[in-house]
């Protein structure tokens, strides 16, 4: 997010390297870092009794060997659950070829539920700067609480009020705008990245929501729409693209001059960007 590191494609892991190990697991995201990825993708809920968690489905059937909704449940009976099971293992996407790194966790934390708080320890203990794309998913419970306790967590590792918006090394992210405008009204130098599936109308000039300045188109805006990609970089915006893991995908952003690839194979990017 420094200017001096404008001409460079961060690499984002989404879910961390999921393609190697389950999504959202603690094992994902260490292997990102080892991966040497810039920074790290992923998306919090809140538990039934008010904790943040990584899981992207509203449930936890996809992903562990329990069921119900993440919001249903408080983070006792999440922790009870193994997040690194088979289910998880088969929602493994786009795997093209035999991984040369073998997922073994080593210790139970590895793929039991993972906190944010958790997340930010091992951002905070990795060594070097890797940084945070966090995905606010809907609240279920009351408008605001998802926004109040991420920025509440922030705080506490002296993240939640960046001294600019460029050099942040947390960033927000949502397909909601009102998401989003809650954690601008709170922090109004924290960067945040509008997510979009699909461009509306309002916004095909290459503006965005007011207040944003990243723009989240996915991959296939990008493949359908190019010249999209050139009006919101005409308009001043950064463009972070997700999820990128096709090999012809990642050189068309790089000929797109995009800012960031949101990507399952970090390892995978990064030596096709001959880093
Ligand atoms: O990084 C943005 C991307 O994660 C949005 O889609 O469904 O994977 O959360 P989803
Ligand atoms: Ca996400």
């Amino acid at each position: 997010m420094t200017h001096a590191r404008q001409h460079q494609i961060q690499v984002v892991a989404h879910r961390g390297a999921s393609e190697d190990a389950p999504e959202h697991t603690l094992a994902a995201y260490k292997k990102a870092i080892e991966d040497g990825a810039d920074a790290l993708e992923c998306d919090v809920r809140l538990t039934a009794d008010g904790h943040l968690v990584c899981v992207h489905d509203r449930r936890v059937n996809r992903t562990s060997n329990g069921r119900g909704a993440v919001s249903a449940l408080e983070l006792a009976e999440l922790a009870a659950l193994d997040f690194g099971s088979r289910k998880n293992r088969d929602s493994w996407k786009n795997r093209t070829e035999e991984p040369d790194w073998e997922f073994r966790p080593e210790d139970p934390e590895d793929t039991s539920v993972l906190t944010l708080e958790r997340l930010l320890e091992l951002v905070a203990d990795a060594g070097r700067r890797v940084e945070m794309a966090i995905e606010t998913k809907h609240p279920t419970r009351w408008a605001g609480q998802v926004e109040e306790r991420l920025l509440l967590l922030l705080k506490r590792f002296g993240l939640e009020a960046p001294a600019s918006a460029d050099d942040s090394p947390v960033r927000v992210m949502s397909f909601s705008a009102r998401s989003l405008h809650r954690v601008r009204a709170a922090s109004p130098t924290m960067p945040t990245v509008y997510l979009m599936q699909f461009v509306s109308p309002r916004l095909r000039d290459g503006r965005l929501p007011a207040g944003v300045h990243i723009a989240g188109p996915s991959i296939r805006i990008v493949r359908n729409h190019p010249a999209y990609v050139e009006r919101l970089k005409r308009a001043g915006h950064q463009v972070h693209v997700w999820t990128v893991n096709e090999p012809q995908d990642v050189d068309l952003c790089v000929e797109l001059g995009v800012d960031a690839i949101i990507t399952n194979r970090p390892r995978a990017v990064l030596d096709q960007l001959g880093r």
